[in-house]
Parts: structure tokens; sequence; C-alpha cells
């Protein structure tokens, strides 16, 4: 796919993996919207990147959902890429004290409720105007669960299975359906993570774009990011207990 002067519309995008993406989509032409809850960060990408549309959007809050679309449809009629990659993750021991009710539901609704909604939002606006992509960051936890991590796994597993029936449903439309899943990259969400995983190798949220926009240039369906990413998914396939176990000794 070639990507100028394409619309890209990435959610999440005031900092870590989104903001990364952004330049980089944008270097390679594209006009690039990114949104974010946060107003004040939100200005801050605006004032360092002019180049770069801000669009305020609390993903907690489905009511904003129709004026993004409206805001995407007055300004240019339509959208070409669709980067659902706002999350949120939560770390903890399910079976001692972690995670309340309401972390449960948070981490649900932002992980799995909000890029299925949106991407229901915008697909009228994807379809139909030539080759389009919905593009879903999920995580190698999606195949391999871990325990520290369990809905955070949860979630990023349905959003892997949301994409695999989004992609058939979507097979004989202008709509590709792209599922990445990144190696452990430097962002703030990894600085929150336990144990030994905190300390393991990460790459950069620049290099981390570099893969995914190559990924899309190339009209790839999974984009796996590094060795690591790479050799988790095809064990999953092939050896499923002994590596999930060894992943879990983390
Ligand atoms: N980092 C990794 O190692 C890694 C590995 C595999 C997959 N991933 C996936 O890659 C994606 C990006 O991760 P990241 O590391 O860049 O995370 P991050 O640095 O924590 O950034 C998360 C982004 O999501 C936004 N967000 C969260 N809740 C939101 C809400 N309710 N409404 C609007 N925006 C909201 C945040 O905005 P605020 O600033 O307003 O909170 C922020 O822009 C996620 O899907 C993550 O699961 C990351």
């Amino acid at each position: 796919m070639k990507l100028k002067d394409k619309i890209v519309l990435i959610t999440g995008g005031n900092r870590g993996i989104g903001l990364a993406l952004a330049h980089c989509f944008y270097d390679n032409g594209a006009i690039v919207i990114v949104t974010g809850r946060n107003e004040e960060h939100l200005d801050t990408v605006y004032e360092d990147n002019p180049e770069i549309q801000t669009h305020y959007l609390d993903l907690l809050d489905p009511s904003c959902y129709q004026n993004l679309f409206d805001n995407v449809k007055s300004r240019y009629g339509k959208l070409d890429i669709l980067v659902n990659n706002a999350a949120v993750l939560f770390s903890g021991d399910f079976t001692k004290n972690a995670y309340t009710y309401e972390q449960i539901s948070l981490e649900i609704s932002t992980n799995v409720s909000a890029p299925i909604s949106i991407t229901k939002t915008m697909l009228p606006l994807l379809e139909g105007n030539g080759m389009s992509t919905v593009c879903n960051i999920t995580s190698a936890v999606a195949n391999l669960p871990m325990k520290s991590l369990p809905i955070y796994s949860a979630t990023k597993a349905a959003l892997r299975s949301f994409s695999i029936s989004l992609r058939e449903s979507l097979s004989d439309s202008n709509v590709r359906v792209v599922e990445v899943q990144p190696p452990l990259v430097a962002t703030n969400m990894t600085s929150s993570l336990p144990g030994k995983a905190r300390d393991m190798k990460m790459i950069s949220p620049d290099e981390c774009a570099q893969e995914i926009v190559n990924g899309i240039k190339r009209d790839k369906e999974l984009i796996l990011i590094g060795n690591s990413t790479k050799s988790l998914f095809w064990g999953s396939k092939f050896f499923p207990k002994l590596i999930l176990r060894n992943l879990n000794k983390m």
C-alpha cells in the first residue's frame, strides 16, 4: 500500500508507539490524525508537531465516537488507515489482592470494547475508497497468556480473534485487516511491567513504528516484530505447553 496522501487515524497517539507511528506515517507522506484524552498532552503534540492533527477522544466515552466520525468525514470525506493502538495494562496476581472490578472493566473497555466500537463507527469511511486498512495492535500474550497480566492477555486475545473474524467479514471488500504483535517496547506501558520483564531488552517506539509502517506498505496481514515475538508465535503453535511454562517463569 502506498502511503502518500493517505488519511491515517491513530488512537492513543500522544505518546509511546502511537506518537512514533504518527511521525513515521507522516514521513511517508500520509496525513495523520492522532487521538488522545489528555488535552494538555494533545496540545503539546500539536505544538511540537504542527503537521500532525489532534482530536480529543476518550475511548471510555462512546458518545465521542460519532464526533470523531463527523470530524474525519467533514475534513477528508474518507479514511484510509485506522490504527487501533490505545490500550492500558495492569499487572498483578489475580488470586491475591490485585484487580478491582473497576480495573477489570477499564482494561476490557479500553482494550476490547473501544477498538471494536471505533472500527464499527469508522468502517463506512474506510469502505469504498480504494484500498484501506484497519490495523489492530495486539501482543504476543494474545497467543500465550501471562499469569502476571491475566486481563491484559485476555483482552489482546479477544482483539486478535476480532481481527481474524473481521478480516473474514471484509474479505470481499476494499478493507484489509492487519494485526501487529510488537515485542517489548520502551514506553510508559512497559515501565509498569512486573519482575524480570521490565529488565528485558526492549526496542524503541521509533523502531517499532518503522516495522509496522513497513509491514503495512508490504500489505502484510500479520506483522510479528522481532525474533522474540516470532519465536513465541511459532512456539505457541508447535510447543504450546513448554513455551507457556517458560514464559510464565518470568
Ligand atoms: N510497549 C510494549 O512493549 C507493547 C508490546 C506489545 C503491544 N503493545 C501495544 O501497543 C499499543 C501502544 O502501547 P504503548 O506501549 O505505546 O502504550 P503507552 O505508552 O502506555 O500509550 C498508551 C496510549 O493509549 C492512550 N489511552 C489509554 N487509555 C485511553 C483512553 N481511555 N482514551 C484515550 N486514549 C487512551 C494513552 O493516552 P493517555 O496519555 O491519555 O493515557 C496513550 O496515548 C497498545 O495497544 C499496547 O497494548 C505494547
